[in-house]
């Protein structure tokens, strides 16, 4: 198998990406990384300390005192934040409303960027995120861009926290889901959008193992 193989996933929120891509680096032996989840720590960093995101200085600050870490077990995403567990509570909903919000800043996406270039010199890695075909690993020998219906998406995500967050509705995650489409989409920095050159995989109608045998295909096709 060759070395340094970046898998890049793309796409909107809650459409699955880290399923699949979770799935395809188990089959692959590959590292997965979680970008969501680094831009999800500091958004809780901001705002555990009240960072304002217009404060440039503060921002370049706060940045420095940021120290993000993985542990990955079984393929599962353990982040800390300052060698603080935060996995748990970086799904929640405070940092679900701030993290468009942050990850639009120029100086965090800078920071973050190179970080996550850094993790994929050495390694055969799958990462998911929003710009990983785009702006963090442009020559990425496989790209997928990830979309799904948003009533479907939003469906998927209230059956997977409904049981830890009874008090979420379904209206909260649909509208939640419609705002951060819209916010990643029109940011300035690093907005969503498909590489040129990534395979579009709507998984609307398709199961987990349909997507994944989706991508395997493609990922056999190209000889990695
Ligand atoms: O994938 P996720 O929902 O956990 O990502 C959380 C937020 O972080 C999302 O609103 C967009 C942002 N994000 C980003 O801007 N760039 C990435 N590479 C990954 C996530």
């Amino acid at each position: 198998m060759s070395n340094n193989i970046v898998v890049a996933i793309d796409g909107y929120s809650s459409c699955g990406k880290s399923t699949l891509a979770k799935a395809l680096a188990k089959k692959l032996h590959y590292i997965y990384v979680d970008s969501g989840a680094m831009y999800r720590a500091v958004a809780l960093y901001f705002l555990r300390n009240n960072i304002d995101t217009q404060n440039h200085a503060q921002i370049e600050e706060a940045l420095k005192n940021i120290h993000l870490n993985f542990h990955s077990r079984d393929y599962e995403t353990h982040i800390t934040l300052n060698g603080e567990e935060v996995s748990e509570e970086i799904r929640q909903m405070p940092v679900s409303e701030k993290v468009s919000e942050v990850s639009a800043v120029k100086e965090v996406r800078r920071e973050m960027v190179k970080q996550q270039q850094r993790m994929g010199q050495s390694k055969n890695i799958v990462m998911d995120g929003r710009d990983i075909g785009t702006a963090v690993f442009p020559d990425a020998p496989v790209k997928i861009f990830m979309t799904a219906d948003p009533a479907v998406r939003a469906q998927r995500r209230y059956d997977e926290i409904h049981l830890k967050n009874p008090e979420v509705t379904l209206e909260e995650i649909f509208e939640n889901i419609a705002h951060r489409d819209y916010q990643d989409t029109t940011r300035e920095e690093s907005p969503l959008i498909r590489a040129h050159d990534a395979i579009i995989l709507d998984n609307t109608d398709l199961t987990p193992d349909e997507q994944l045998q989706f991508a395997l295909d493609k990922v056999e096709k190209l000889g990695v």
